[in-house]
């Protein structure tokens, strides 16, 4: 019996995407199948090479088609082709298809290290991604990623990128020499972020994770309004006046009509790196409840865990130095979710 390319398509329309709620054939995900005797291929083009579904996916494709009758061999490649964002009025970067904004309303909460492990663990699922620390209150990315302070100045060619763990990292840090007091003010900053994402050449990537200063600050209010930003991601501490200011975050991005994909909670336990107990120290589970109540996605939860700021004060950031433990799994799982979040506001937007 020959196998037609609509047995083929049939067979895999019972597949659904779960966040687009769709079937995978209709949402346009399947390429021509390719049938030979008994053998069928198909390649599946997701929408993020970071999708939470994609290995479950293509064992669920191939068992749909290894029951097709007549079928002996099935291959299933998964493939993966980024949204681009289409943003409203604000000038796009040439080459960026998405900037996913981290953001917070308090320092110190995490911001810096969800943005670097978030970046790198993008990258180790085959995205293209850049970091962009525009966080002039303390710009920490280059020490995460193991690039050191005042490394760049600004050179004839302008300002350039530095590539590290897979990720295009440049950070206002650059321009700045050591020790130099912050005292910048609001038009400066203006500037400085204009140049920061527009004068880079950045080449192509899928995402442009920036590390917004904390707060509603001036540079936090530039960059919303200087760049199509796809999205905003809060990082919170469990503790309750950590998510009153999550919440204030929340609606200032709110007025500026930027998206926000959901909130983390970081340091949300404690796990025992000897007996394994998990010690609750903020109170566990608060910003699930705040995301609840503000409407928003949940993306996560993050471990307290030494290794993790030894990874930032080293520069080898977690997922980088232990990828196969189960700090980094949450950093990665987390990646997973934003993208997804990423994938499905431009989906509802424009597809
Ligand atoms: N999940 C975590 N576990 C342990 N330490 C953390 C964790 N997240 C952040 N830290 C540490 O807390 C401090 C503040 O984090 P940072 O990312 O710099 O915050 P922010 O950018 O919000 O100011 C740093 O020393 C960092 O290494
Ligand atoms: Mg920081």
């Amino acid at each position: 019996m020959s196998i037609s390319e609509q047995d083929v398509l049939n067979a895999l329309r019972t597949i659904e995407d779960p966040d687009l709620h769709r079937d995978i054939v209709s949402l346009g995900f399947v390429q021509e199948p390719e049938i030979r005797g008994d053998a069928v291929s198909v390649r599946i083009v997701l929408t993020t090479p970071a999708c939470p579904v994609r290995e479950q996916m293509q064992a669920d494709a191939r068992a749909a088609l290894l029951a097709l009758p007549g079928v002996r061999e099935a291959h299933v490649t998964m493939e993966a082709n980024v949204l681009q964002h289409r943003g409203g009025g604000q000038h796009a970067i040439e080459g960026v298809r998405n900037i996913i904004a981290v953001a917070s309303n308090k320092g110190g909460v995490g911001k810096s290290t969800v943005a670097v492990n978030l970046a790198v663990s993008l990258a180790r699922l085959g995205a293209r991604v850049g970091l962009l620390d525009a966080d002039i209150t303390g710009p920490n990315v280059p020490t995460m990623m193991g690039i050191a302070q005042g490394a760049q100045v600004e050179g004839e060619r302008g300002l350039g990128v530095e590539e590290r763990h897979g990720v295009k990292v440049c950070s206002i840090g650059f321009v700045l020499p050591r020790g130099t007091p912050v005292v910048w003010r609001g038009p400066m900053i203006g500037t400085a972020v204009r140049q920061l994402l527009h004068d880079i050449h950045w080449g192509e990537l899928d995402y442009l994770l920036i590390d917004l200063p904390p707060g509603t600050s001036d540079a936090s209010m530039s960059m919303a309004q200087e760049a199509p930003i796809s999205g905003v991601v809060v990082v919170s501490t469990p503790q309750d006046v950590a998510l009153e200011d999550a919440a204030k975050a929340v609606s200032m991005f709110d007025k500026l009509n930027v998206p926000i994909f959901g909130v983390i909670e970081n340091m949300s336990y404690f796990s025992c790196p000897h007996c394994g107990e998990r010690t609750e120290i903020f109170g566990h589970g608060g910003a699930r409840l705040a995301a609840d109540d503000l409407g928003l996605e949940f993306l996560g939860e993050l471990p307290l865990d030494p290794a993790t700021r030894r990874g930032g004060d080293e520069g080898e950031p977690i997922v980088v130095s232990a990828p196969e433990s189960p700090q980094a799994a949450a950093f990665i799982d987390v990646a997973r979710q934003v993208a997804a979040r990423c994938s499905v506001l431009e989906y509802a937007t424009g597809a």
